[in-house]
């Protein structure tokens, strides 16, 4: 960009060069130099609020005319106006001015170009300031709405595989060290209701977010006649902010978006973590589908989880995105600062991490295909050592003692080079009298998890039950 000089005849009156170009430097006798014109503007990002900026200057200019701060035919030029600037930006013939400084000069300058005086009166009882705090609630709305969407058909794809799994038998793990035997359908669920909270708490945001700023002004109202209450109907708002200075300088709803997008990105690096382990060849649990695996340049079988890795990879971004708006806050003194201006870039980046993982893992999860005979296999055997302990209980046994007795027969068994399931109703009676000719039965994965049937547990039975009440919702 260039910088024009002040032309010296006319400073006062109409500050030339630079300054002419910026509807706000009406007191300023020179232009800024084009680095902090350029350091300084939202316009290269903020831009993305176009559609939202005007749906909010179409919502109060309504209320100016109804408050009689506008005529009817003013009214009609300014939402004409503002129609068709929304177009031109969609499609792409909007010519952006830095020296504009954000989303909101530009649009209210290129108004004022098209239809003139009208446009002059649009930004009456209005400062940028709880504009950006609309544009940025009414977009933030919009945006959750849709994250819970990605949320909810994530978690269907998962409850629809999970119905196919009830009964498939896979090792649980503690400490990545096979523990019991679960089914993949357990396992599955598990997501479900992780991502069943972080819906809960994306509704509970998106509430925090849909209240009305408008009305506030810079900081501290305004004298005329404006009517709050019309403003967030039009716009779909329940509510309107109670204090201005909160209005302005409050992002908590940002704040909370973002760490509901962290957690989420979380449970979703989590999972691909998982998804990673279980089709690495040490694992072998699943077969990584081609249309989701990359390549390697250089070792020709090479069939790499990128996607999953990059999905876990972006999580820091995300958790960054929610500690950096954080920090923007912390030494913030009311009502406005232009820290503030830092809120969208975090909120875009997370949107950007978060939308494409969920819509991609929603994808990912039917094409997976599972070698069930593997999972079984690793499910069996020592995993299997708690239910001995459990069944000597039912017996009457103490639990330590139990815990001993089935201690000693697994550290023998795996001298002997077998496992559990090779032991003979003989050799568990070598160890205690409690053993009965029932217990051989309790050797077996399958009855390991079909009586493991408390609520919340891994049973087919209980997982069947649930599977219900997730469906009924
Ligand atoms: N571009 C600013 C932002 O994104 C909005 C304008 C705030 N007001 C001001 N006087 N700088 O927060």
């Amino acid at each position: 960009m260039k910088v024009r000089r002040g032309q010296k005849k006319n400073l006062k009156a109409a500050p030339a060069g630079a300054a002419a170009r910026n509807l706000i430097r009406g007191r300023f006798a020179r232009g800024r130099i084009p680095e902090v014109e350029a350091f300084t503007a939202s316009l290269p990002f903020d831009r993305r609020l176009f559609r939202h900026d005007i749906r909010g200057s179409i919502a109060h200019a309504r209320m100016l005319e109804q408050a009689g701060l506008l005529k009817p035919g003013e009214l009609r030029a300014i939402v004409g106006g503002l129609e068709r600037i929304e177009s031109e930006i969609a499609d792409g013939r909007f010519k952006f001015d830095i020296a504009d400084e954000d989303i909101h000069l530009a649009v209210e300058r290129r108004l004022i170009a098209l239809i003139g005086e009208p446009g002059r009166k649009l930004h009456t009882g209005r400062s940028r300031n709880d504009q950006v705090a609309l544009d940025l609630r009414l977009y933030l709305r919009d945006e959750i709405a849709g994250v819970i969407a990605l949320v909810a058909r994530l978690r269907a794809v998962l409850i629809r595989l999970a119905r196919r799994h009830v009964a498939t038998i896979m090792p649980g793990y503690t400490h990545l060290q096979r523990a019991q035997p679960v089914t993949l359908a357990h396992h599955l669920l598990a997501y479900v209701e992780m991502l069943g909270r972080d819906r809960e708490r994306f509704e509970q945001s998106a509430a925090r977010t849909a209240i009305m700023p408008l009305g506030a002004g810079a900081l501290a109202g305004t004298t005329l006649p404006l009517d709050r209450r019309m403003v967030a109907r039009a716009l779909g708002f329940k509510a309107i902010t109670a204090n201005s200075m909160d209005a302005v300088s409050d992002r908590d709803f940002a704040v909370d978006f973002l760490s509901a997008a962290a957690l989420t990105q979380v449970h979703l690096s989590r999972m691909s973590e998982e998804i990673i382990l279980w089709t690495s060849t040490e694992f072998g649990f699943a077969a990584l589908p081609d249309e989701f695996s990359t390549g390697s340049s250089m070792m020709p079988q090479k069939k790499n989880p990128d996607l999953l890795e990059l999905v876990r990879g972006k999580t820091g971004r995300v958790i960054g995105d929610l500690v950096a708006m954080l920090t923007v806050l912390k030494g913030l003194p009311l009502a406005y600062n232009s820290d503030l201006q830092e809120d969208k870039e975090r909120v875009f980046d997370a949107l950007d991490a978060l939308k494409p993982a969920l819509e991609l893992l929603a994808k990912f999860w039917p094409k997976l295909r599972f070698d069930t005979k593997r999972m079984r296999a690793a499910a069996g055997g020592f995993a299997l050592a708690t239910d001995l302990a459990e069944y000597l209980v039912s017996r009457g046994t103490a639990f330590r003692r139990a815990h001993e007795i089935a201690g000693a027969i697994v550290r023998e068994t795996a001298e002997a080079g077998s496992t559990l399931e090779d032991l003979s109703i003989a050799q568990l009676r070598r160890h205690s009298s409690a053993f009965g000719a029932d217990a051989i039965a309790i050797l077996r994965a399958e009855n390991s998890v079909a009586r493991r049937t408390i609520e919340g547990g891994p049973a087919p039975s209980t997982v069947k039950r649930r599977l219900k009440e997730l469906g009924r919702r």
